[in-house]
């Protein structure tokens, strides 16, 4: 991972979900347009074989949309309204927007090839010019994500997770994982230690007040999560 100019790596939450509709073209603009060192998004391996940013199963609470993602067609899928009238994006047209602007995580959010899928598309932009380093890939379904690494073991991986692991950042070290993507509400003293001895970084979601945040980058904590890149910025 690059580091940002001030060693704090302010990552857009799902772009920039504060401000404008999660997983969205528009939410991405916006994380970058308010000065976000890195964005974060969600990734779902859709039946037809689309990669599709979209954080839920199912489609109501985002989009126009009822039911479950893979229970529609690409075609039904790629009409529906987003909010503010954004589609749900693809993959390509993500990194296509961002045009190497920024860094770019992308979390997976469903397993059975979906590594396989991200891997394909992530190498096409490396064929095109984009550093590996420019990637991040995370995921709480770590299976899927050793799948990824053995795929493409140039492409960054960040272990994410949920709660606080019996053997704490381990995984991380197996999965030769760059960062620890770690959960506000289970920070844990012997896990951020645990980390550090690893030569972990710490990223932490997702941190909206600014007083959170200028607290966990006094820990020590490499850089956050956040739905108001801004307020990240401007400490
Ligand atoms: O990757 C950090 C964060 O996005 C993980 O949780 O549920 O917002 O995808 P979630
Ligand atoms: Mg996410």
């Amino acid at each position: 991972m690059q580091k940002s100019s001030e060693n704090f790596l302010v990552i857009g939450h799902r772009g920039a979900r504060g401000h404008a509709p999660e997983n969205t073209l528009l939410a991405i603009e916006r994380g970058i347009a308010l000065g976000a060192h890195a964005v974060e998004f969600d990734v779902q391996l859709h039946p037809s074989g689309a990669l599709l940013l979209l954080h839920d199963l199912t489609l109501q609470r985002t989009t126009n949309g009822r039911g479950a993602l893979r229970g529609c067609s690409y075609e039904t899928l790629r009409a529906l309204d987003a909010g503010e009238g954004e589609k749900i994006p693809t993959l390509d047209e993500a990194l296509e927007l961002i045009a190497q602007r920024v860094i770019v995580n992308v979390e997976l959010k469903t397993s059975e090839g979906t590594a396989a899928a991200v891997a394909a598309v992530l190498r096409r932009f490396i064929g095109k010019g984009w550093p590996a380093q420019r990637f991040l890939v995370s995921s709480f379904d770590l299976p899927e994500l050793r799948q990824f690494k053995r795929i493409a073991p140039e492409i960054p991986v960040g272990a994410l997770l949920g709660g606080v692991p019996l053997d704490l950042a381990a995984c991380a070290t197996e999965l030769e994982a760059v960062s620890l993507n770690i959960s506000a509400e289970f920070l844990d003293a012997q896990l951020i230690a645990d980390a550090k001895a690893r030569g972990l970084k710490i990223y932490v979601y997702t941190v909206n007040e600014s007083t959170e945040i200028a607290a966990l980058r006094a820990l020590g904590i490499d850089g956050v999560f956040t739905d108001f890149p801004d307020r990240a910025v401007a400490i």
